[in-house]
């Protein structure tokens, strides 16, 4: 559910006009509504009520320090993956003591950083991480908080691109090794365990896959307490989807309601890192129509929002719904077209063969569900610059990212003086 509809045929966000926006702040840019962004946390937040948990936001969905700071205020803590979302964080005032860090290539400047920073624990990905960390803790004199990201092999049944939980995933470590591992970082002078993690997979659409990785999970638990080794934080990861398309994944509230059971019995706090479920459908792109052609084959539609701005489509075939903005002023017939960007390759479309309301030049298009892994993976590839950010919140829009000048583009940038 979002706050994205239409009234008298023209695209509201909130209570404001999209058009409106717009015209003012110029096209493309990513459009949020604060009301969805934080009925989505709360929805998932309330759905565990019933248990210990910390709710820690895959940045990696939507790094936008005002974003971050939404979820903040209401308690959540963050899951980093890298130095520059350690940086953000910290920037958005995330507690460090509520701040996860996964990912399997951690340098030792992102560990020394994260340690300085005092986070509550590292995802630990493979025995040669696990010995960098107790080797970095011990030069800075400190212990190191620690959970091992456990490959459980459950098949999330999504794209194979996004799904990580499986054996053959680059992710985690192999659930049978898990317990040597452990061992291991038991025996290390410079690490507390504090955990065990597993996340596997995105845009998960049943509750049997997180059932059956928990159950693995519990199993491994109680191998741990056997020997001692107790843990207080189970990370379960993220991974619920949303609906795109026709799609029907299940409430977060359907979630807890099959997990809970496995998991009140652990004694331990459960730490979630949904992303795409908190902020996906809370975000549009907004991009115009700069030209419609037709071959023999093809209708494109051209806009001026590409494959730099939103990769999904590109990338994984993935389906993106697209609506005019004004849909007052289209006639009932549909075309199907191919809606395609600037960018100078046939991969650069927003949808392909898509049944439309006829489009013409100037016409404004929202691309829908672009708020989780929308501008966080926008790139300036043809030299475009980045779009803007805005956010509505009670009647007012504010821009909580300036749409990047040429100068951005370039920043950073040196001649050497063997050129000049
Ligand atoms: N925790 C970890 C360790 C993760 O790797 C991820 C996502 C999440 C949490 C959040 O997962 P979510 O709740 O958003 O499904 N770019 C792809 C998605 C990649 C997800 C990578 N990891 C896409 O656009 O579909």
């Amino acid at each position: 559910m979002h706050f994205f509809h239409y009234r008298n045929g023209e695209l509201y966000c909130e209570e404001i006009s999209v058009l409106k926006i717009a015209q003012e702040v110029k096209t493309p840019f990513y459009l949020y509504s604060y009301k969805t962004l934080l009925r989505h946390y709360l929805a998932f937040d309330t759905a565990f009520q019933g248990i210990p948990h910390l709710i820690c936001f895959a940045m990696k969905a939507n790094s936008n320090l005002a974003i971050l700071r939404i979820f903040i205020r209401e308690g959540a803590g963050l899951d980093v993956v890298s130095g520059g979302e350690l940086y953000r964080a910290l920037k958005a005032g995330a507690d460090p003591q509520k701040i996860v860090y996964a990912g399997v290539g951690k340098s030792k400047e992102e560990i020394r950083y994260a340690l300085e920073a005092g986070i509550l624990m590292f995802n630990v990905e493979s025995g040669q991480e696990l010995e960098a960390i107790d080797e970095l803790a011990g030069q800075m004199g400190i212990k190191a908080p620690i959970a091992l990201r456990v490959n459980p092999d459950v098949d999330p049944q999504t794209h194979p691109y996004i799904s990580t939980g499986l054996k053959k995933n680059k992710f985690g470590i192999d659930i049978s090794k898990a317990l040597d591992h452990y061992r291991l970082a038991k025996k290390a002078k410079n690490l507390q365990i504090l955990g065990i993690h597993s996340h596997i997979g995105s845009q998960i659409t049943e509750t049997g896959p997180f059932v059956e990785a928990v159950k693995r999970l519990a199993y491994l638990l109680d191998e741990l307490k056997r020997e001692d080794i107790v843990v207080q934080y189970l990370d379960l990861g993220g991974g619920l989807g949303i609906t795109y398309n026709d799609e029907e994944p299940p409430h977060p509230q359907k979630l807890a309601e099959a997990l809970t059971p496995h998991m009140a019995k652990m004694n331990c706090t459960v730490i979630f890192e949904p992303g795409r479920v908190i902020v996906g459908n809370a975000g549009v792109l907004i991009t115009q129509v700069l030209y419609t052609k037709s071959t023999t084959e093809k209708n494109f539609v051209i806009v001026d929002g590409g494959m730099n701005d939103l990769i999904r489509p590109s990338l994984y075939g993935s389906y993106q719904a697209i609506q005019h903005v004004m849909l007052k002023d289209k006639q009932a017939t549909t075309h199907t077209v191919d809606v395609v960007g600037p960018i100078c390759e046939s991969g650069d479309f927003l949808a392909r063969d898509r049944p439309l309301p006829v489009c013409s030049a100037g016409d404004l298009l929202a691309v829908m569900s672009a708020g989780a892994y929308g501008f966080s993976m926008a790139s300036n590839y043809n030299s475009r610059p980045k779009v803007a950010e805005v956010l509505v919140k009670d009647g007012q829009y504010y821009v909580i990212r300036q749409r990047e000048s040429y100068e951005d583009l370039i920043r950073g940038e040196a001649i050497p003086a063997f050129l000049r």
